[in-house]
């Protein structure tokens, strides 16, 4: 059988040369001997990315977890699949294996089953990051339900948005969540959620925190008490390459987020072959990433493409400061773990404690370090070199979406020269471009400009669930034919590219993805604000934190009262993660004369850029633009 791992640059110069000239035939020989299938193909790809219409494998017929569970059984059954480590270290930690998991999953698809859920059902999971959030997800996908991970620390608001968005019948929470010393109330948040959702039957609930909590009769049920009535046989669901595997939402520029939608084979085969390049796992390797299961990174790189490897895949319930800020170095030592994929964010956070924290720890099993989810600054790079790899861990630096599926542009772990701040070269099998603001493509080798992919690939999400036309124009508009990343991005002299920032109206802060009108609408539903906009600043930790400037109606108010109240409020509708760190009361936002806000002032001055405003005569009322830059400097 051919190897198709990538060993060597000429390896890697070899696939990627033969996945642009044949991409068919590319993901065709890859695709036929390393997964198992119900059914082959007819058709490789077919797309017209006008429409957009993307399908890969078509008429192939397959079911992932067979792939992540099954056929490992025979020869590696009692091989780790998942080390859980929980959020306090002195409750165990449990290591469960290819054999476990698989019965695991197949008795809680069963449940499913059992609670009326159907191939093709939406099911919401809302839970902490337990064995049983893998175990539920695996499930779904068993009987080919549609999984909707929402993250366990978004409001009952954005969760019941999320519920109704993709009409999910069942919902699956759990008592509580714990996060370092606090406990999250999912199922009081749950509750409050549903109070606007009816078209949920069901609510499965596990215990983990032991709150006290209501039970709703006729509604609610126990996770334990309802494996206890089946058993763990339960056949894979016959799935079609474009059945839906997946909904994830993400942010968009519009207050609504996007239920980006995932289809089966194609998400399989790359964010397997992705994991397996990038990472270059080898058998018997301990491999941590400490995303969470709600967002795309726990999706693709902590469940499938680890498990569909046969790999060992760690899941860490806690955060990062608790019991202190040496945590995740005493999992790395205890578990001994050789592949560590985390968040700049989380890098950055660290450091500020210095190196006391990692010294005494034995690290020397890591051989492989990764970042993701937004850039990484030249002095986390050297702080994550030196401290964590000990300068002798190659650094992967992945850049991807939730609507890429998988990691589209990284080094291949000791593979690729790495530069700093760079992710550097595509994958194979990504074709990507920089494009001028004039829709042109730009064909000098170094320059800066707007990122897009000219060419699918087989991750690549289909569509907004619901909504056809906002994918169309969101992605696919902007530069006609191709997939529009929203990022700006600059090329050097060798090719590498390196990711400089979101280009439209979305922020992303401690490494998660949040619109800013979706900030905004949550602040304007406060009686006393007539209207608000946020922008982004560059923050030593964050990366990006957020600034709200703010007008009030009436005069007479007490806004040190009202920040407190903006803040719960978007706390209670979005969630902890989007509260700003600024807000700033202003008597007018400066508009153009059409009524526009003008956000490209208020950046610079959220950003302390104020020597080149560029001219601000055209605007309706340039005089409150030195009335906000006055103001902001006394912040
Ligand atoms: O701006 C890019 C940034 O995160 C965005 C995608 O966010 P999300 O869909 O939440 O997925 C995050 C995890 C894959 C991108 O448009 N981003 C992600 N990775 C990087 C990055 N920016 C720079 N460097 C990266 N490695």
């Amino acid at each position: 059988m051919k190897d198709y791992r990538i060993r060597s640059i000429d390896d890697y110069m070899q696939s990627y040369q033969e996945s642009i000239q044949d991409p068919e035939q590319f993901w065709d020989d890859y695709a036929r001997e390393n997964f198992i299938w119900k059914k082959s193909w007819d058709k490789v790809l077919e797309f017209d990315l006008l429409k957009p219409e993307v399908k890969w494998f078509q008429g192939a017929k397959l079911n992932i977890t067979e792939n992540c569970l099954d056929r490992h059984l025979s020869q590696n059954g009692d091989r780790t699949a998942i080390i859980w480590e929980p959020n306090d270290p002195k409750e165990v930690a449990k290591h469960v294996s290819y054999k476990e998991l698989h019965s695991m999953v197949c008795q809680f698809a069963n449940v499913l089953k059992e609670n009326g859920v159907k191939k093709g059902d939406r099911v919401c999971v809302y839970m902490p990051m337990v064995l049983e959030l893998a175990v539920a997800v695996l499930a779904c996908a068993r009987i080919g339900a549609v999984h909707s991970v929402v993250f366990a620390g978004f409001s009952s608001k954005s969760l019941s948005d999320r519920i109704n968005d993709s009409d999910c019948k069942i919902l699956l929470t759990a008592d509580g969540g714990f996060r370092g010393s606090k406990v999250t109330p999912l199922k009081e948040i749950s509750d409050e959620a549903l109070e606007s959702c009816p078209g949920v039957h069901r609510v499965i609930v596990l215990k983990r925190t032991e709150s006290p909590i209501q039970m709703k009769v006729g509604r609610d049920v126990w996770w334990h008490k309802e494996l206890m009535k089946v058993d763990d046989d339960c056949p894979a669901a016959s799935m079609d390459a474009e059945d839906m595997l997946f909904i994830l939402y993400t942010s968009g520029s519009t207050g609504k987020p996007k239920g980006m939608v995932h289809t089966c084979a194609g998400y399989m085969v790359y964010s397997t072959y992705s994991f397996q390049n990038v990472f270059q796992y080898e058998e018997q390797d301990v491999y941590w990433c400490t995303a969470d299961i709600g967002w795309i990174t726990g999706h693709s790189y902590i469940i499938y493409g680890p498990l569909s490897t046969g790999a060992t895949t760690v899941m860490f319930e806690g955060i990062p400061s608790y019991p202190d800020v040496s945590r995740f170095w005493q999992i790395v030592e205890k578990h001994k773990v050789n592949i560590f994929y985390t968040a700049p964010t989380a890098i950055r956070a660290l450091a500020q404690y210095g190196p006391e924290f990692v010294q005494g720890h034995d690290l020397s099993s890591l051989k492989t370090l990764g970042t993701v989810g937004e850039p990484i600054n030249e002095e986390a790079w050297h702080w994550y070199d030196e401290h964590i790899g000990k300068k002798k861990c190659p650094i992967v630096d992945t850049w991807w979406q939730t609507e890429t599926g998988g990691i589209m542009i990284s080094a291949l772990a000791g593979i690729t020269p790495t530069k700093p701040t760079f992710a550097t070269l595509p994958l194979p099998g990504i074709q990507p471009v920089l494009m001028d603001e004039k829709g042109d493509l730009i064909s000098e080798l170094v320059a800066e400009g707007r990122l897009c992919i000219a060419y699918p690939w087989p991750s690549m999400a289909r569509t907004i669930y619901g909504d056809h036309q906002r994918f169309k124009d969101t992605y696919f508009s902007s530069f006609t034919g191709k997939y529009f990343t929203g990022d700006g991005c600059r090329r050097d002299e060798e090719g590498n590219y390196r990711i400089t920032g979101r280009v439209d109206d979305i922020l992303i802060v401690s490494g998660h993805n949040l619109g800013t009108a979706e900030i905004e609408n949550a602040i304007n539903e406060h009686t006393h604000v007539a209207e608000s906009a946020v922008v982004g600043y560059p923050h030593d930790i964050k990366g990006n934190s957020i600034y709200a400037f703010v007008t009030l109606k009436g005069t007479d108010i007490n806004q040190e009262l009202i920040k407190n109240e903006i803040l719960q409020l978007v706390c209670d509708l979005i969630g902890p993660i989007a509260k700003p760190e600024i807000i700033q009361f202003c008597s007018g936002l400066p508009k153009t004369r059409s009524g526009k806000i003008m956000r490209r002032i208020l950046r610079k001055i959220a950003c302390r850029e104020t020597e080149n405003m560029g001219d601000i005569s055209t605007l309706l009322n340039p005089e409150v633009v030195q009335e906000i830059q006055d103001q902001a400097l006394a912040h």
